[in-house]
């Protein structure tokens, strides 16, 4: 059983497979009507034991648009609250038969427990504590490919400023693993406090780290804002968010020392003004908009390719089980 757990252990060819599946699903979110049927008799459940918007409903609206049966539960409305494990939660879920499980967990190492602990479903990281959020780096790709696509440069070569909490960060994370294949500088910038030398280990030869915005977005491509991850501080990493973000909040001047067509991202939830200016949210450089719909492409890539999984391996089909499976016409063509 093939789970997607982080981008790390990941191949090229891999990683380059599912941005290609989930380009597929882009033309179909192109359609009228976007309902489409190769799932059609499969199930997938939605465990989400922390908060969350775009990634919980985007991972919904996904499995309903391929057609699969969609189940969605949070922590709080599940026996974890009666003293219930997460193993014992998870093998009466997959004694019920869904084909794919989307977890989502404060713990680090949640998804890849799962994963160990179920042999007939497979698992996606939804984002487990300060771990990894595999889908999030991949519509962060998408999202990359498709504007540099435009301007005839490929996904190489790149320098990508990471700016804000990197220490609390799973998406920071799975990001470095991601630019880390694809031969891309990754420079992680904020205080010391919230970006630690170690993290430069994390995949050595791609990171670089700075403290402050101007060295750290000088000659960037790309910038990637992230938010202050306060329910995961166990302590004061910084004085006050005041005077953290007089110093970090990137705005349109904080660009000037960047590439002329530098282009802004964020994985949201954003806090205005704090770690980023309303202005360059909403700027003609922020992509985020486009990264939270190229989130449904690459939710449904995801699902059809672990959830067909077995049909794929029956016919041996190269690539990923999307790459076999037709996704045929919408229902309204039907
Ligand atoms: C991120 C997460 O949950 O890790 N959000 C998301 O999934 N889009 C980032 C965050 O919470 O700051």
């Amino acid at each position: 059983m093939r789970h997607l757990v982080g981008i790390e252990g990941l191949g090229l060819a891999e990683l380059e497979s599912y941005l290609h599946n989930a380009e597929q699903m882009v033309e179909v979110l192109g359609r009228d009507i976007k309902k489409v049927p190769p799932l059609r008799g499969k199930t997938v459940v939605n465990f989400f034991l922390e908060p969350s918007t775009r990634t919980r409903a985007s991972f919904e609206i996904a499995g309903k648009w391929l057609s699969a049966d969609v189940i969605n539960m949070g922590g709080g409305d599940s026996s974890i609250t009666k003293g219930e494990t997460l193993y014992d939660t998870i093998r009466t879920l997959q004694a019920m038969s869904p084909d794919v499980l989307v977890i989502r967990h404060k713990e680090s190492g949640a998804a890849h427990f799962c994963a160990k602990h179920l042999e007939r479903t497979a698992v996606v990281n939804a984002g487990d504590g300060m771990h990894e959020h595999p889908t999030q780096a991949l519509l962060d790709l998408l999202t990359l490919r498709q504007h540099f696509a435009k301007r005839n440069r490929d996904l190489h070569g790149l320098t990508v400023a990471i700016v804000g909490d990197i220490r609390h960060s799973r998406v920071a994370r799975s990001n470095m693993f991601a630019h880390a294949l694809l031969g891309n500088k990754v420079r992680l910038v904020g205080p010391a406090s919230l970006v630690p030398r170690e993290l430069e280990g994390i995949v050595p030869g791609t990171v670089e780290i700075r403290h402050t915005l101007r060295e750290g977005l000088e000659g960037a491509d790309v910038v990637m804002v992230l938010r202050m991850q306060l329910e995961r501080m166990t302590e004061h990493f910084v004085p006050t968010l005041d005077e953290y973000s007089r110093d970090y909040c990137v705005s349109e001047a904080s660009l000037k020392v960047a590439k002329p067509d530098c282009i802004v991202l964020h994985p949201g939830p954003m806090n205005r003004g704090t770690e980023i200016s309303t202005k360059l949210a909403d700027g003609a450089r922020s992509l985020i908009e486009r990264q939270v719909n190229n989130g449904l492409a690459v939710r449904m890539a995801v699902l059809l390719d672990l959830a067909m999984q077995e049909k794929a391996m029956q016919e041996k089909t190269p690539g990923g089980a999307a790459a076999g499976v037709s996704i045929g016409g919408s229902d309204a063509a039907r």
